[in-house]
């Protein structure tokens, strides 16, 4: 099969954050962030695993930098783990902690990678959420502008694209909704008010980030997930819609609209938090790209007994090996296969959304991968990039504003609840002995590189 074409000056590189990647996490002064508590509660993680040494990248940077230089990548998007830098995620900074994002930056760009930073991958300083629980608490949005500014400080002479937050959905929604995400809380009421104000966060530091370096690019990452109705009966099909808007709308409607899409906003009225006068305003000030991660499409169903939504969106969960159901392919991980959606999904945001900059901030998929005599053979991870890099090369082709595009990940790592059990990288992880072992899907991706179009 040919290789996907992308636009000239395309960026091509990996994701990770920092929880899933970094280990060591008491080094230098680091504060606890809300993941190193509930990963040491038990029962919480798949396996009893812990993320203490993950894939050790805060001890042993290099090594992975290298491997992405040999894979021909040229950009790399991580995170910055708050309390490394604000232990107490607000008040003085912690020097060490910065200085080794700053010895990465470097690094990178030696190699002629361009760094790509998030500010926001869910590692809540452990004492904000002791404060103000985190996002749910409005002051939380202050917090995080100042540590944003903080960050852009130190390593803004250097490092210009700035990633705010990343998911504000998986976060309010597994972490405070769903309780299978630290901070692990299970709270109806709370989900909108997290939701805004990890938005009215994105806002003020977007503004602070471009204040303190004017020629930054700052931007929001937001996993896209396009909704089907599960049936053509119409009940089913308004159903699909408010859960588009639950997953999708409200963010980008908030972000490019400055407004909370109906029906679903005024369904939820039970349970909006406070808007002030000026906070709409805020969070829609116009920023210089728009992160997209896509995975898959959801099902769903109306459903009288979800409180304010009614609406069920339907999770396959495939467990074990990944599975073929119905003529559907799905990742180890139990979710399905399917590129056609990310065509639709990116002219959507062209047509609806004014076609911003779009950089594909992850995509990748999870399957059980074995070394076997020193290679890892992974042809389902091959198809699947070939088919949603496909996708978004038509896409492309089609007038969609795409620049960039970063495979969720480099390496195998911390798969959050899912522990150690979910490989998603182009390079194999021994978590043992820290071995790496490049998989097909990584020298697929170096061919790629290689074979664009000049
Ligand atoms: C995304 C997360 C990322 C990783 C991938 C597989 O939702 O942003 O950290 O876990 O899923």
């Amino acid at each position: 099969m040919p290789y996907p074409q992308f636009p000239k000056g395309f960026l091509f590189g990996t994701a990770s954050a920092a929880f899933q990647i970094e280990g060591s996490p008491a080094a230098d002064g680091k504060g606890p962030s809300i993941w190193d508590t509930f990963t040491s509660a038990p029962g919480r993680i798949k396996g009893g695993d812990t993320a203490v040494t993950a894939c050790d990248t805060y001890l042993h940077p290099e090594g992975d930098v290298q491997r992405m230089a040999e894979l021909g990548l040229n950009a790399y998007r991580f995170s910055v783990a708050w309390s490394r830098v604000m232990p107490e995620g607000r008040g003085p900074v912690n020097q060490k902690g910065l200085d080794y994002y700053r010895r990465l930056v470097d690094t990178l760009l030696a190699r002629g990678i361009a760094p790509f930073i998030t500010l926001y991958h869910w590692d809540m300083p452990q004492a904000l959420e002791d404060l103000c629980g985190g996002f749910a608490g409005r002051d939380c949005a202050s917090y995080f502008a100042d540590y944003a500014g903080a960050v852009v400080k130190a390593l803004g002479d250097r490092a210009k694209n700035w990633m705010t937050l990343n998911e504000p959905w998986e976060h309010a929604a597994f972490g405070h909704l769903l309780g299978s995400h630290a901070p692990g809380r299970h709270n109806p009421w709370t989900y909108f008010r997290v939701a805004h104000h990890e938005l009215l966060g994105h806002g003020l530091a977007l503004e602070r980030i471009h204040s303190i370096s004017p020629d930054s690019r700052v931007g929001l990452v937001l996993s896209l997930t396009p909704i089907f109705p599960a049936t053509s009966r119409p009940r089913d099909v308004h159903a699909a819609h408010v859960a588009d808007q639950f997953f999708n709308d409200f963010y980008l409607d908030g972000i490019f609209k400055g407004r909370y899409p109906d029906p679903l906003w005024r369904q939820a009225r039970l349970a909006h938090p406070r808007i002030g006068p000026e906070d709409m305003k805020i969070i829609s000030r116009p920023m210089d790209f728009l992160g997209v991660n896509y995975y898959s499409r959801e099902f769903a169903r109306s459903a009288w007994y979800v409180p304010f939504l009614g609406t069920w969106v339907d999770e396959v969960e495939v467990h074990g090996k990944e599975a073929i159901v119905n003529g559907r392919q799905y990742t180890s991980s139990g979710r399905e296969v399917y590129p056609p959606a990310f065509y639709d999904l990116l002219m959507r945001l062209k047509n609806e959304y004014g076609n911003p900059p779009m950089y594909i901030t992850e995509n990748g998929a999870s399957f059980t991968d074995t070394v076997e005599n020193g290679k890892v053979h992974d042809p389902l991870r091959v198809a699947f990039l070939e088919g949603y890099m496909g996708e978004a090369a038509h896409a492309a082709r089609d007038g969609a504003n795409l620049k960039g595009y970063f495979i969720w990940s480099l390496t195998d790592n911390f798969e959050w609840s899912l522990g150690y059990s979910a490989r998603f990288g182009l390079v194999h992880v021994n978590f043992s002995t820290q071995e790496r072992v490049v998989k097909d899907s990584g020298y697929w991706v170096k061919a790629l590189v290689e074979n664009q179009r000049p």
